[in-house]
């Protein structure tokens, strides 16, 4: 009785083994089904997008404005406000870097889409990446990018619609991505830009935003210049970002009030110097919106930074996983740099403290961040993670990092 029903179910295990052969021989290759929330989620972040640079063109003696369409037809979602992450490889370092996207988001959609950065070659100052970029790149050189990042968008539940932009050097950029949407009529907000320069041969996209600000009410857009001597044109203000401008702009004549939403993007002084106006205005924070551009180009420039340690070389002792390595972490770079000086890969994308992608775990040592590049949550300040694109060693360390 047993084995009758023992060769039964082999007989019949061997009969839907076969038809199970056949259904697969016979079905589509194709997914039948596919996840709408998986798919919209593929759509807002596709991963690495290969790109081609398009055009290359002058926006200010010391600027570029660069065009990339997507070698696929296709671009993701995006605000105006966010930035793209390009992943390169300069000389054998392999490295990343943020730049806001200027061009509009509507420019990214439809039948052509492209978007722009717009790339400053100050030399002194600049860092090496822009200066390689600003450089080397031309028409028909390929990319990988990754996008969007970035929370420097409106957001109308959060924001007030009368925009004050307080913004110098590259930090025009996303300003100048808002400007376009609010033109194209896919924004609706007032945005009053206050850019600050120290002359006006300094000035970026400022024919560009001119011409926006001919054809719409919704933008404004005033040059604050702090040069000793630099003649004034109609409309500029002179000297700083100060508190009486932002007071003369804001919708209310009491900042405190909050009807003004403002938000700050420029170099590393001009954060330091713009907090302690806000500050002073009473304006409440949930107001505020800043945008920090990269790691500082100068750290000891920053609050609270121990000048001392400026020219000194540590010891960083890496671990990932089982392995561990020892390399040379200079205190005037966050210990991201470290890294890929090393040629040891780690992820980053913002590099300025925020997006949380370089999050690693000091074992031991002193490190100093920045507070304007301090975006780690409170638990992993305790558990002493921080993120290695804003964090600078003030002593030999040892550093865990993730394995990828
Ligand atoms: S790369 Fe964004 S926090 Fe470090």
């Amino acid at each position: 009785m047993k084995i009758k029903s023992f060769l039964k179910d082999v007989g019949g295990a061997s009969r839907v083994t076969k038809l199970r052969g056949q259904t697969l021989n016979n079905a589509s290759s194709k997914n039948l089904y596919i996840d709408p929330i998986n798919a919209t989620a593929k759509a807002l972040h596709p991963g690495p997008i290969e790109v081609v640079c398009t055009k290359v063109e002058e926006v200010s003696p010391t600027a570029k404005k660069y065009t990339f369409a997507p070698t696929n037809g296709v671009l993701p979602i995006f605000e105006a406000g966010q930035y793209v992450s390009f992943d390169l490889d300069i000389d054998g370092t392999k490295t990343t870097r943020p730049y806001s996207i200027c061009s509009a988001p509507y420019q990214a959609q439809g039948e052509n889409p492209f978007f722009e950065v717009t790339i400053r070659n100050g030399k002194k100052g600049t860092g090496y990446v822009s200066i390689w970029f600003y450089e080397n790149v031309k028409e028909g050189d390929k990319f990988i990018v990754n996008l969007p990042f970035g929370h420097f968008n409106y957001e109308e539940l959060r924001d007030s619609n009368n925009i004050l932009a307080l913004a110098g050097g590259s930090g025009i950029t996303p300003f100048y991505s808002m400007a376009q949407e609010i033109a194209n009529g896919t924004l609706d907000v007032n945005l009053t830009i206050l850019y600050g320069s120290v002359s006006h041969k300094d000035i970026i996209l400022e024919k560009e935003l001119k011409e926006i600000t001919s054809k719409t009410d919704k933008v404004k857009f005033i040059n604050v210049i702090s040069g000793e001597g630099e003649e004034l044109q109609e409309g500029d203000e002179k000297g700083f970002i100060s508190r009486e401008l932002i007071k003369k702009y804001s919708v209310e004549s009491d900042p405190t009030n909050a009807k003004t939403s403002y938000f700050v993007c420029g170099p590393l002084v001009m954060y330091q110097f713009v907090e302690k106006e806000l500050k002073a205005l009473n304006v409440p924070l949930r107001r505020i919106r800043m945008e920090v551009f990269g790691a500082p180009r100068d750290i000891s420039q920053a609050e609270g930074y121990p000048k001392e340690n400026i020219n000194k070389v540590f010891k960083l002792t890496v671990r990932r996983g089982i392995d561990e390595v020892v390399i040379d972490a200079k205190a005037c770079e966050p210990l991201a740099v470290a890294l890929e000086r090393a040629g040891i890969k780690n992820r980053t994308r913002c590099r300025s403290g925020e997006c949380g992608f370089c999050r690693s775990k000091v074992v031991s040592g002193e490190f100093f961040v920045p507070k304007v590049g301090d975006g780690r949550r409170a638990a992993d300040k305790r558990f002493n993670y921080v993120h290695a694109c804003s964090t600078y060693p003030l002593s030999d360390i040892v550093l865990e990092i993730p394995i990828l």
